[in-house]
């Protein structure tokens, strides 16, 4: 068997705060006897392979030299960016959280040999390439009608959509409050909730957002930009009895009126009045950066609450090899329905270094997601 040849998707953020995206060279060894390579198809661009990809830079002042796959994207991250970046400068960083394709060649174990000719969803990283030399258990095999663009996102948003599920029966909730619901993974779940029927607020920023979900079905849509939006969240978390928060947005003060309005609700029906505000338990958990600003809290729901950080990882390990293989399970089960995602654009891996679409798709809009398929830049 021989090496495989292909291009990967390579960033790099200098310590003179110059961001610079290009295509490398990369070579593929014959896999190992528990690994397959699989020739990738299909990778979702999502908020979080952008906070890799182009890191701090300012995208307005991204430039391009050269064409093709020689071409060399450059752009400038403000110096007060970099302290942020620190971590990374330096590294010729791969990109791309998961993807999906199809398995060119396999190592001798019969697990590596069963998925041949296979398409196969996959998580693990430097998933913007032509090719993905990969474990055999970072796999999920598709179902035979299903192509590699139905399963490109089926590990990070279902699995979280699910997570924020099983975190809220495990910590003794009963409904959930959902932030930037509009989004891919709000959507999921909303899905999710209607048919395991829990109570879930989502709160979005427009008008165009509550539509969208108040038409697939959800029950409780509250937008931050109407006059009446702190009454109509206080209305759906006494209907649903929502003390669990997930907040993809982070900086800004809506995680903080989240937990405002949720200790209102809670001592709206406490029998006695407590200084120290209602014993009601309630939590936030942030989970994304939607709005890289300071989280600001004006502390006035009691003393009984926490905020925290929610990551995929960490919550799989804590949950065990059974609840992941659940949750997996459910996502290939529903691939179609429940976990479908949609995209606005499919482009080449070559099309990452066009300034105009990098800005394009740097805008996390909502229904306006890009799918990477390097297999047109054959
Ligand atoms: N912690 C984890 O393990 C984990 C795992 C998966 C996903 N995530 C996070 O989940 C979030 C959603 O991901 P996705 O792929 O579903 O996103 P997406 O489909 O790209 O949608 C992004 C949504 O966020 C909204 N938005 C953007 N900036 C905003 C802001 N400053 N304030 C309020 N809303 C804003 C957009 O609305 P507009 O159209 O109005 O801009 C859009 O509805 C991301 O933050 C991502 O990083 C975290």
């Amino acid at each position: 068997m021989s090496t495989t040849q292909g291009l990967e998707l390579r960033s790099l953020i200098s310590a003179e705060g110059v961001l610079t995206l290009s295509l490398v060279p990369a070579a593929y060894p014959e896999p190992g006897p528990d690994e397959v390579v699989v020739e990738v198809q299909a990778a979702p661009i999502n908020p979080s392979d952008l906070g890799l990809l182009t890191g701090a830079a300012d995208i307005s002042t991204a430039t391009v030299e050269g064409q093709g796959t020689s071409a060399v994207l450059t752009a400038r991250v403000p110096p007060e960016r970099m302290p942020a970046m620190a971590g990374r400068v330096g590294q010729s960083l791969p990109v791309g959280n998961e993807g999906a394709g199809k398995v060119v060649s396999a190592g001798a174990s019969p697990e590596a040999q069963a998925l041949v000719g296979k398409t196969v969803a996959l998580i693990g990283g430097a998933m913007y390439a032509r090719f993905r030399k990969i474990r055999v258990q970072d796999c999920l095999v598709l179902p035979d009608e299903a192509t590699a663009a139905d399963g490109a996102s089926c590990f990070v948003n279902p699995l979280t959509a699910l997570g924020f599920v099983e975190t809220m029966r495990a910590e003794g909730h009963t409904a959930i409050v959902h932030t930037a619901a509009a989004s891919n993974l709000g959507q999921m779940l909303n899905r999710i909730c209607i048919a395991d029927g829990i109570g879930l607020v989502n709160v979005v920023r427009s008008p165009a957002q509550a539509e969208l979900l108040t038409k697939a079905g959800a029950a409780h849509v509250c937008d931050t930009s109407a006059a009446s939006f702190k009454a109509d969240l206080r209305e759906a978390l006494k209907a649903t009895g929502a003390t669990l928060a997930f907040d993809a947005i982070g900086g800004g003060r809506l995680v903080g009126d989240i937990l405002s309005s949720m200790e209102i609700v809670a001592n709206a029906t406490a029998p006695v009045y407590s200084r120290y505000g209602s014993d009601t338990f309630k939590q936030a958990y942030i989970y994304g950066a939607l709005d890289l600003g300071p989280t600001e809290l004006v502390r006035s729901f009691g003393f009984s609450w926490s905020i925290g950080g929610w990551l995929l990882t960490p919550f799989l390990h804590k949950a065990g090899p059974e609840v992941a293989a659940r949750l997996r399970q459910r996502v290939v089960s529903e691939l179609k329905t429940t976990f479908a995602s949609h995209y606005a654009r499919t482009i080449p891996l070559t099309a990452v270094l066009d300034p105009g679409t990098l800005r394009e798709f740097s805008r996390r809009a909502t229904g306006e997601k890009f799918l990477i398929d390097p297999s047109l830049d054959a």
